[in-house]
């Protein structure tokens, strides 16, 4: 029988990536990574991160097809991630797979980015349904349960700020460089929960709130600057990152007593949290609840997660034509509608 090939791109933020699918087998997966040009500004400059997909792309393309020994005339289907992420990122990758899906007379499959990172997980293990994927990384913070395959429902999500953009920012306020997230996770290890800060919204519902956290820390950063007090960096990243933490781990409590759920999966860059690994592991290793924990490869951004996707949509038909553009915001509910 002939071989099933999908090749994938993901550029929705600061990494240019594609992957190669043969027959469910991950056969390539080259990622370029922007971040030491981000650091510089402290943070991800869209207008860079874009011109950067755009030299890079064709790159990762031929050194894909190179590991893969493959050429695209050998291609079935072009996926990429069509949203959310940055505008003109997603742009660079739409159009190169628009150009090859024209010129190869292959299908295009579009894929939610965050269905990449729940779906990461199937290079570790089978997922089992109903499970509750814990979406958190720099952009989205979301509670998605999934009664089957490819079945989405956020039953919880972010009122305001992302979890990681919070850690990047408290990051940010307390000079280290970007991404913070993985500093703070880092410094907390060492640290001991001396500040007090306030765990905000308690209404009861599986939402989350990080903007008040996040300004809380900020404003004590500066009242201690101001009065001439030193900032203990180790001991306020322990305080932010267990009240940034255990708000999550707290939704999930909740979700799992509201919803039945097999299985908990962890999802996207905040994902690599060593405290959130931790805690998640150490509270459902008794209980009938498996949980998935990514490998630390799978919870920065890269195609092989998009090619996962793909290769479902690629059974099912799911196919986007020519006029296709992306959606920065897309919802994951609606990853099959474009
Ligand atoms: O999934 P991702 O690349 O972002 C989006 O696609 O939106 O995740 C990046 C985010 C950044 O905010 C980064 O600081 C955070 O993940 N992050 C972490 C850790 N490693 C990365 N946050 C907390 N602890 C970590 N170890």
């Amino acid at each position: 029988m002939k071989d099933t090939i999908i090749l994938a791109i993901e550029s929705s933020c600061d990494e240019t990536s594609c992957a190669i699918l043969k027959n469910d087998e991950l056969v390539a997966n080259i990622v370029s990574t922007q971040i030491e040009v981000h650091q510089k500004y402290g943070g991800v400059m869209p207008e860079i991160a874009s011109r950067l997909h755009l030299e890079n792309i064709i790159c990762v393309i031929d050194e894909a097809l190179n590991k893969a020994n493959i050429t695209l005339e050998d291609v079935d289907a072009f996926a990429v991630t069509r949203g959310p992420g940055l505008i003109g990122a997603l742009h660079v990758g739409l159009q190169a797979i628009k150009t090859l899906s024209l010129i190869y007379n292959k299908p295009i499959i579009p894929v939610h980015h965050l269905c990449g990172h729940i779906y990461a997980n199937e290079y570790i293990d089978e997922l089992k349904f109903p499970l509750l994927a814990v979406v958190v990384s720099g952009g989205n913070t979301e509670l998605v349960l999934m009664k089957d395959n490819l079945e989405f429902e956020i039953i919880g999500e972010t009122k305001d700020d992302a979890i990681g953009e919070s850690f990047d920012k408290v990051a940010r306020v307390l000079g280290l460089p970007y991404p913070g997230g993985i500093q703070i996770d880092k410094l907390a290890k060492e640290g001991k929960h001396t500040y007090n800060l306030p765990t905000p919204l308690h209404d009861g519902s599986l939402n989350v709130s990080y903007s008040g956290l996040k300004t809380a820390v900020i404003n004590l950063v500066h009242k201690l600057e101001q009065n001439h007090e030193t900032v203990n960096i180790k001991d306020l990243a322990k305080s932010f990152q267990d009240i940034a933490v255990n708000m999550i781990i707290d939704r999930v409590k909740k979700a799992v007593n509201q919803y039945e759920i097999k299985e908990i999966v962890l999802a996207g860059g905040v994902s690599a949290n060593s405290y959130l690994r931790e805690e998640i592991t150490r509270i459902f290793k008794d209980t009938n609840i498996k949980v998935i924990i990514p490998p630390l490869w799978c919870t920065t951004d890269n195609a092989a997660m998009i090619a996962k996707v793909a290769s479902h949509l690629y059974k099912k038909k799911i196919f986007a034509p020519l006029s296709i553009g992306v959606d920065p915001s897309w919802r994951i509910e609606d990853y099959n509608k474009f």
